[in-house]
This record gives C-alpha cells, sequence and structure tokens, in this order.
C-alpha cells in the first residue's frame, strides 16, 4: 500500500510529467497495483483527512459537472488548490475508470496551456484529483453570462490560441498522443492573468501514436461539441474528433454566446449554420458587428470564424492538424477557404467517409511535418516578393540579354 505524505512536503513533491505509469498498457489493472505505481513514481498521494483539511471541510464549492464537485482550498504553505471529489454515485468500475483516466493522463503531461495536477486521493470511502487553483474558473461563464463579457477580442483570440496550443501538445508532444474527448468552454481554466489552460481529462484517452484511430470506443464528450463520427457505427475514432469541439468552442467564442439556443439543430438560431450562411454570402463582418463585437475586433473575429469552418468539417481527415490550426490563430498565413461543413445534418445519405466536396489528400497521419497547404499558405515576405520579382525579372532579362546581367540584378536582392 503506497504511503501518504505529511501536509509540509506536499509543494516539494508535485509529480511531473513523466511520473505515471502507463494505466492503460496493463491489461486488468487493478486499483492498488495502479497506485503502488504512481506512489513509486513520485505521486502524491492525500489522506482524506489532509484534504478535509485543505479544503477547510470542503466548505467552497468552485463549481460541479457530471462527474463530481470541485472544492476549492490551499495547502499549509498557502498554494491555493481545487479539488475534485468524485461522484460516489458513479458505478464502482466506472469510477475506478474515471480516476484513473483522469490521474494518467494529467499526470504525464507538462504544458503551459494544460491544467496542473497535483495529486490524488483514493480510499474505500472517496476519491479525489487535486489540482492547481484557476482564479479566474472556466471559460464559460465569460461567454455566456450577460454581466461577465469582461474579456477584450484580443484577449479571447489569445485564449482561443493557448487553448489550441494545449491540445496540440496533447496530440502531437506527449510521448503517447492523448485524446481529449471533452474540449468545451467549461473545461477551458482561466489562471490570474487570463492565460487558458485546459483541463477535465477525465475522459481522455492514451493511445499509441500508431493506432490512428479507436473503434473500441462507445460515445464520448458532451452533445453539441462531439463529433459526428460518434453517430456512426464503426467509424473510426480519431484525435480530430478533438479538432471538431475545438471548432464548435471557437464559434461560442466568436458569438461569446451558446451555439444552440433552444437545443434544436434544426432551428435557425444555430450560431455554426449562421456562420456559414454569412461567410458564403461575404457577409461574416456584418453578422459578427450585430452580435455586439467592436469594429477592431472583425478581422480577428472572421479569422477564428474560419478556422472554426475548417475544424468542423464533416470528414475528419479534412479538419486541420491542431498545429495548423495554432499557425491559422496565429494569422501571418493565408487560410484557403473551408468547403461547406455540417453535409451530414441537412442531407440524407451523406457518406462521411467520402464526403462530397473535400478533395484534400492529407492523411490523418500526416500531422506533425505534413503538409499543411489544404489549410493555409505561408504568405510571402517582402524581401522574397522583391526577390522573386527579381528572379522573374532576371529570367525574362536572361532571355533577352544573356545570363551575366540577371546574375548581376540577383546578386543586388541578396545584398540589399
Ligand atoms: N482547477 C480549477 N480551478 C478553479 N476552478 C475549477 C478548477 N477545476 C474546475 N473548476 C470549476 O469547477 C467547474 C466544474 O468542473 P468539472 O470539470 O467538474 O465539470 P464541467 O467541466 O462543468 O462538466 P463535465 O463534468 O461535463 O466536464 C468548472 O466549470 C470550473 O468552474
Ligand atoms: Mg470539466
Amino acid at each position: 500500500m503506497a504511503a501518504t505524505v505529511q501536509p509540509e512536503q506536499v509543494v516539494a513533491r508535485v509529480p511531473s510529467a513523466s511520473n505515471v505509469s502507463q494505466v492503460w498498457d496493463i491489461d486488468v489493472p487493478t486499483m492498488e497495483r495502479f497506485l503502488q505505481d504512481l506512489e513509486k513514481k513520485n505521486a502524491v498521494r492525500f489522506t482524506a483527512q489532509q484534504l478535509c483539511s485543505f479544503t477547510n471541510n470542503y466548505s467552497k464549492v468552485l463549481g460541479s459537472g457530471g462527474f463530481g464537485v470541485v472544492y476549492g482550498g490551499q495547502f499549509p504553505n498557502g498554494v491555493k488548490i481545487a479539488v475534485k471529489v468524485l461522484k460516489k454515485s458513479l458505478p464502482h468500475e466506472r469510477a475506478q475508470r474515471q480516476f484513473m483516466a483522469e490521474v494518467s493522463t494529467i499526470g504525464r503531461t507538462c504544458h503551459i496551456n494544460l491544467v496542473r495536477l497535483y495529486g490524488f486521493s483514493y480510499d474505500h470511502l472517496m476519491s479525489a484529483i487535486v489540482y492547481e487553483y484557476m482564479e479566474n474558473g472556466s471559460l464559460d461563464k465569460y461567454l455566456f453570462n450577460a454581466d461577465a463579457h469582461g474579456i477584450d477580442g484580443n484577449k479571447l483570440l489569445d485564449i482561443a490560441i493557448g487553448t489550441a496550443k494545449g491540445i496540440a501538445y496533447l496530440h502531437e508532444e506527449c510521448q503517447q498522443r492523448i485524446i481529449h474527448y471533452d474540449i468545451k468552454p467549461s473545461n477551458v481554466l482561466l489562471d490570474a492573468n487570463f492565460n487558458p489552460k485546459v483541463a477535465d481529462f477525465g475522459l481522455a484517452k492514451i493511445c499509441n501514436r500508431e493506432n490512428t484511430h479507436d473503434s473500441s470506443i462507445g460515445y464520448k464528450g458532451t452533445p453539441g461539441y462531439s463529433a459526428p463520427e460518434f453517430l456512426l457505427n464503426n467509424y473510426p475514432i480519431t484525435y480530430k474528433c478533438d479538432v471538431y469541439s475545438f471548432g464548435m468552442l471557437l464559434f461560442e467564442i466568436v458569438g461569446r454566446r451558446r451555439n444552440a439556443r433552444v437545443g434544436s439543430i434544426d432551428s435557425l438560431d444555430w450560431f455554426p449554420k449562421l456562420v456559414w450562411e454569412e461567410y458564403e454570402k461575404d457577409e461574416l463582418a456584418t453578422m459578427i458587428l450585430s452580435h455586439g463585437i467592436e469594429e477592431n475586433d472583425i478581422e480577428r473575429a472572421k479569422r477564428m470564424a474560419v478556422v472554426a469552418l475548417w475544424c468542423v468539417q464533416d470528414s475528419p481527415e479534412a479538419r486541420p492538424p491542431m498545429n495548423a490550426v495554432v499557425k491559422m490563430l496565429e494569422g501571418g498565413v493565408e487560410i484557403m477557404p473551408p468547403p461547406k461543413p455540417f453535409l451530414y445534418l441537412f442531407s440524407v445519405g451523406i457518406n462521411l467517409l467520402n464526403p462530397p466536396i473535400y478533395t484534400g489528400n492529407s492523411s490523418d497521419n500526416s500531422t506533425g511535418n505534413g503538409t499543411h497547404s489544404n489549410w493555409y499558405k505561408e504568405h510571402s515576405t517582402r524581401i522574397m516578393d522583391e526577390y522573386k520579382i527579381q528572379v522573374a525579372s532576371s529570367s525574362q532579362e536572361k532571355e533577352d540579354h544573356g545570363s551575366s546581367y540577371a546574375e548581376e540584378k540577383s546578386r543586388s536582392v541578396d545584398s540589399s
């Protein structure tokens, strides 16, 4: 059985990225073996009494979700924490899986845009996960509460970019790819400076990067954010389901409203469809203005809207990988026009495997180093433009006057 730690040892022993065992690699992991592995690798295990003391007897509720209640608290040295106590009503096996998924995935990550895990508690009475405290809570409250529209357009774009970087890290930079499966505004937390961190890895599952899909899983995520492939039997589920959910989140950032207001996708008030219609008519800017977005934020909002349209493409392959999404959001590249999305919603018999419009040739494996030319084109710089002009005129001159004069011209560009 893993030993517990004293409160004063806690902060010095915060687990690091590589500390947590690969539970999903074990055929039928027993909980105790999993916990022993965690402890051996230096993850902090707290007792229920310690957590009770850190949270002042669970006196401050920060929020609650499908899997439990989150309480505020602090370590004896004053470092603030958030403690997620997992619901006891969950069936035992589901609770264990939820717990192991959350601890094992967050425990192996380390990125400025991912929420940090400090430790955990597990006994027959309760299981809980201890995170760093995020002063400004979750993004949803700034997008959807009329009285909390305090974040300006520039900061919202930064939040979108930071969130995209966090997901890109999970997909591309971890030793094993991590799919989040539940990207949405309530799972993006904001620190004291409104820097975003992706949270709530409870549904996440680690998969080998070589295994490009996992068709064994059932429905995951939250309706309204989860990708259409979850609705199809035996359709391969890849990390691109997170890209779709991120696109839905981006629409909500652009509109500063929930995508669906009356809960029906057939309703006219489904924001993503409206964005597409206005984009098609080349009237995105007018529509965005009518949503109360300030004039000087229009360009940023338009960029986010177009990236969102790319992220929610019906075909997972047509969606850009998250590192391309980061580039597109950051600007400085020319974003290609996205094909029409949501065909699966408004047409009968659409085959998602062979979407009729998308003609790109990207492979779902080509995330890291592959070409992103389906989604964007690098802008050439002024110097490059000048050089191209010089080269073009040089070759013309070569034809006209022979090579020596052209070489001279070209050298003058290099030295300028
Ligand atoms: N580390 C944290 N710091 C500050 N507040 C937090 C932290 N973690 C969670 N919260 C708050 O608690 C709320 C509930 O989080 P939780 O992840 O349990 O549920 P959810 O994301 O709303 O829903 P779901 O269970 O579907 O993911 C969050 O929306 C957020 O406001
Ligand atoms: Mg959550």
